[in-house]
């Protein structure tokens, strides 16, 4: 197993790039931290407990489709691919494919790459037979696979509907990034969340024990720790609704009453009731969603749903240009 880390140090978010980004995000009109921010290791963590919630469907809902339907997935997919997993955390997704899939090489890449590496020093154990590398990466804005990463047969592995915490254009470059990345025998095996009505998605973003909210209000800390910030978490309140005009769930933090932030290089006042965005999570259209694919270079060879339609998994090749 290798594991490598193109970042200057151990956390991507360290430096001057972050605490710029930052910065400019918590100065602007509608002041902002990306949802990247949100995974910290405590965040992470937190994300896995959401995954187990009785409101949170994505994940269930998703794992039934691959349940139900691997073994015509493993038929599109074939054996012997290079699976790179997008957002990997703890592996569990893609390893519960190996019996499947068969891949020659498992890339499991995570922002958070303590939390990723962990992760898979148990699973190689499980798994001697499939060379594994662990990449500690932000891919949000850029993709460049180092040359461990084998070319030939890559299939791109982004399940639990992480695309939707792009907007949609973000999601379409990524996408091309994604294409630009393989060769004509590449391909993507994707999950998407749906639209649906708006109180099943209300309840799965503000659940009734708050794991959403202390996975919202964590981000706080974690801007604490990057930009040397003095944000006191019990001063705001997380706010997670649907705006079907826009096919999202938005994700803020609300200020409880009228305060202020410092952080290096910085300060600003919040009045009560302020918000900073924190998280897009984006809803499509089955079509839609096949439709981003095609733009991006991809052509969509299997779609897999559950009975209800609330969830997608989409089998996509790579489209010779
Ligand atoms: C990681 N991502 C797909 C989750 C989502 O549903 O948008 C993140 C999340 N935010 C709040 N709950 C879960």
């Amino acid at each position: 197993m290798s594991t490598s880390s193109p970042t200057e140090s151990h956390h991507p978010h360290a430096g001057a790039a972050v605490l710029a980004e930052l910065d400019a995000g918590l100065r602007a009109s509608h002041p902002c931290i990306s949802p990247k921010f949100l995974y910290d290791a405590l965040g992470s963590r937190l994300f896995e407990a959401i995954c187990e919630l009785p409101e949170y469907y994505p994940t269930r809902t998703e794992a039934s489709i691959f349940a139900r339907h691997g073994a015509a997935m493993a038929r599109e997919v074939g054996p012997g691919r290079t699976l790179i997993d997008l957002g990997a955390g703890n592996c569990a997704k893609a390893a519960s494919l190996f019996p499947l899939l068969h891949p020659a090489q498992y890339v499991a890449i995570d922002i958070s790459a303590d939390f990723v590496r962990e992760s898979l020093e148990r699973l190689h154990q499980r798994f001697p037979h499939i060379e594994m590398t662990a990449l500690g990466l932000d891919f949000s804005n850029a993709l460049d696979l180092p040359g461990v990463v084998r070319r030939e047969k890559r299939l791109f592995f982004y399940p639990g509907s992480s695309i939707g915490n792009f907007t949609p254009g973000q999601a379409g470059a990524f996408l091309r990034r994604a294409r630009a990345q393989c060769d004509d025998d590449g391909a993507l095996l994707i999950g998407i969340d749906l639209v649906k009505d708006s109180a099943t998605l209300d309840a799965a973003y503000d659940d009734a024990l708050g794991v959403t909210a202390a996975f919202n209000l964590n981000i706080l800390r974690h801007v604490n720790h990057l930009a040397g910030a003095d944000f006191d978490v019990r001063q705001w309140r997380h706010s997670g609704r649907y705006n079907a005009l826009e096919s999202r769930i938005e994700m803020h933090l609300e200020a409880r009453e009228d305060l202020t932030v410092n952080w290096r290089g910085g300060q600003r006042a919040f009045r009560a009731g302020a918000r900073i965005h924190t998280e897009n999570s984006y809803k499509y259209r089955q079509s839609a969603a096949v439709g981003l694919l095609e733009q991006a270079g991809f052509q969509a060879t299997g779609v897999w749903t559950d009975p209800a339609g609330w969830f997608a998994v989409i089998h996509a090749r790579a489209i010779a240009p």
